[in-house]
């Protein structure tokens, strides 16, 4: 775009209208607040769930131009076919955002049991790259992934080694696909701190066993600490994704957005 270019409205820029986003763990949580923008801002969505019932909830709740599709993103076929399934509804894929992911059981590393290691690092860090194996091939020229990293990738917790391992891998695996990418396609990340979603509940209960604390005031302390004086909710983390998938951030590739409400200056 030259300087001397008329620049599009903001709601030029906002509408996406006409464009297909592909969301995963889009059943639950951060996953259903993400569909709900991008759907919200013009997008059809293609809502992906290895729990179909509550990816079919998500639709019903978009009300049109959505389908739910059954998947496990640790499978590369699964990934495919959901893929293709959006390509058949929608005609194209412009967005995908892998938001399925798990964060507990919680363990010491030096007691984490082999297969929780490979189960959690298949689903968050093999489920992202297959998610976009599958996707990238159909996408438009302007496409754009967004994938879900977290602040634990900056500072871990306790018993959570695994979880940590796993979205410090998201962090390089987003700046090697922007890389690899670009021009085509831009590839940025949101890392959340706490956000209160039936996952983060379970993980705080999880986290909180195992240190011996009660999860009110292990939520308490958290709230007490963050500079915002609060925990996040799903929708602060679907407007990040908002900003990262349409072309509000025409020019930010690579890049990692945290959402923590400041608890990483603390
Ligand atoms: N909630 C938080 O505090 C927080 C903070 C940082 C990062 N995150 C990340 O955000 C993402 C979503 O978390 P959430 O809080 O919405 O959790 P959630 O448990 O509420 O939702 C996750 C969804 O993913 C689905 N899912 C799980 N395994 C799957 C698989 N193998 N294939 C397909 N779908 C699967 C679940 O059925 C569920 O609907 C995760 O990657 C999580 O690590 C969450």
């Amino acid at each position: 775009m030259s300087v001397d270019q008329p620049s599009p409205s903001i709601a030029e820029i906002l509408d996406l209208s006409g464009k297909t986003a592909v969301v995963t763990g889009a059943g639950s949580g951060l996953g259903r607040a993400i569909a709900r923008r991008l759907h919200e801002a013009g997008a059809s969505v293609c809502a992906v769930d290895i729990d179909l019932a509550s990816a079919e909830l998500t639709v019903e709740l978009l009300g049109s131009r959505a389908i739910a599709q059954k998947a496990d993103v640790r499978d590369a076929a699964a990934n495919r076919t959901f893929a293709q399934a959006a390509v058949d509804a929608f005609g194209r894929i412009d967005i995908v955002v892998p938001a399925a992911g798990i964060f507990f059981p919680t363990f010491p590393i030096m007691e984490l049991p082999e297969e929780e290691w490979d189960r959690l690092i298949d689903i968050n860090l093999k489920g992202t790259l297959l998610t976009a194996q599958a996707c990238v091939p159909h996408m438009t020229e302007g496409g754009t992934i967004v994938n879900i990293a977290s602040t634990s990738a900056y500072r871990p917790a306790r018993n959570l080694g695994h979880y940590a391992a796993s979205k410090g891998g998201v962090s390089l695996l987003t700046k090697s696909m922007a890389l690899e990418l670009a021009p085509r396609i831009r590839c940025n990340a949101v890392a959340p701190g706490s956000i209160d979603t039936e996952g983060g509940q379970r993980t705080a209960a999880a986290f909180a066993a195992t240190i011996g604390a009660e999860p009110a005031d292990v939520k308490k302390g958290y709230i007490t600490r963050n500079p915002m004086q609060r925990e996040g909710v799903a929708d602060d983390i679907a407007r990040v994704v908002l900003f990262l998938a349409s072309p509000l951030s025409s020019y930010v590739t690579g890049e990692i957005v945290l959402a923590d409400g400041g608890i990483l200056l603390t």
